[in-house]
């Protein structure tokens, strides 16, 4: 079986190693599923016909019982039910088990997307692995439940909040594959959305990862904000604060840099580069009145020379 076979009439195309095999099972109970849904619907409606009631034709009495037919009907569902949980069992041991030498990324589901950190420390919002290495999903998430689900890798499994969920998948092949989030958790949920990107080769898996590794230390001055636009839009910001003068979870980011906020139970703040700095670390110290402090710390999650970047992004929304 190819694994990058196009996709199916029912699924989608097979894009990880195991996916043949769950495949298999799930084929194989849909078919032994239709083939006694017609042959037990077919005897019912000949034996409809063949005993119907009509004149000259007496009802006889039924016979007693068929030891042979009883066992018969017994003992064969018995094997296939047997069969099914042997095949299911093995796939399920399978994928609950990742290889000892997977790669490992962590993941954290939240109101609404994804983040992958890597080992060197990197996040991204698409997941990137190389080719033809399995790769261990360790996944927990900041807030509700989430299910991340790679329907061509048919992997998926819920991040549960306080607790470490892991899958694994090896895609032998390079491309891209979608993402979802599977399990309802609130108003963006069909919009949590991500990728996994399957590189050409080890070497540009490293390559990407290292690039990705120091994005920001290679960016001129005058270039920072740039950084600082990327992590907005990666980090979580862009969820509750908007750059359009919206406003959502929390208050947009637009003209508000050197002007002061009022804050909740009074008083105000000037919005500085030392208020930008506390409201990332120390979200609940200063909250800006309307709203309810419900933001995370981002203390040991974003670097100095990060939120410096995001400072710098933020005097360009003025
Ligand atoms: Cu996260 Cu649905």
């Amino acid at each position: 079986m190819s694994y990058g076979s196009l996709a199916g009439f029912w699924l989608p195309r097979q894009a990880s190693t195991t996916a043949g095999s769950v495949d298999f099972v799930f084929n194989a109970v849909t078919w032994i599923g239709i083939t006694f849904f017609v042959l037990i619907t077919a005897m019912l409606a000949v034996f409809l016909w063949k005993y119907r009631a009509r004149p000259g034709h007496a009802a006889q009495p039924s016979p007693d019982h068929n030891q042979r037919l009883e066992v018969t009907w017994t003992v064969i569902p018995v094997l296939i039910v047997v069969w099914i949980f042997w095949e299911g069992f093995e796939g399920f041991l399978d994928l609950a088990t990742p290889p000892k030498n997977a790669y490992e990324v962590q993941v954290l589901g939240q109101k609404w997307k994804w983040l992958f950190t890597y080992p060197n420390g990197v996040v991204d919002e698409n997941l990137h692995v190389p080719p033809g290495e399995p790769v261990r999903l360790v996944m927990t998430s900041q807030d509700v439940i989430h299910s991340l689900y790679v329907p061509e890798f048919r992997i998926k499994r819920d991040a549960v909040p306080g607790r470490y969920e892991k899958q694994w998948f090896q895609a032998p092949e390079a491309g891209e594959h979608q993402i979802f989030c599977a399990e309802y958790c609130g108003t963006s949920h069909s919009a949590m959305l991500a990728k996994v990107i399957v590189h050409r080769s080890r070497p540009e898996f490293e390559r990407w990862l290292a690039d990705a590794g120091n994005f920001i230390d290679k960016l001129p001055p005058e270039k920072l904000w740039e950084g600082g636009e990327k992590l907005y839009n990666q980090r979580g910001c862009k969820q509750c604060h908007s750059i359009d003068g919206t406003s959502g979870i929390g208050p947009t980011f637009k003209g508000i840099w050197g002007h002061a906020q009022p804050l909740r139970g009074g008083g105000s703040a000037t919005v500085d580069e030392n208020y930008v700095r506390e409201s990332i670390v120390d979200p609940q110290a200063k909250i800006v009145a309307g709203y309810e402090p419900v933001m995370p710390t981002f203390q040991g999650r974003l670097k100095d020379k990060e939120i410096t970047a995001l400072i710098e992004y933020l005097k360009k929304l003025d």
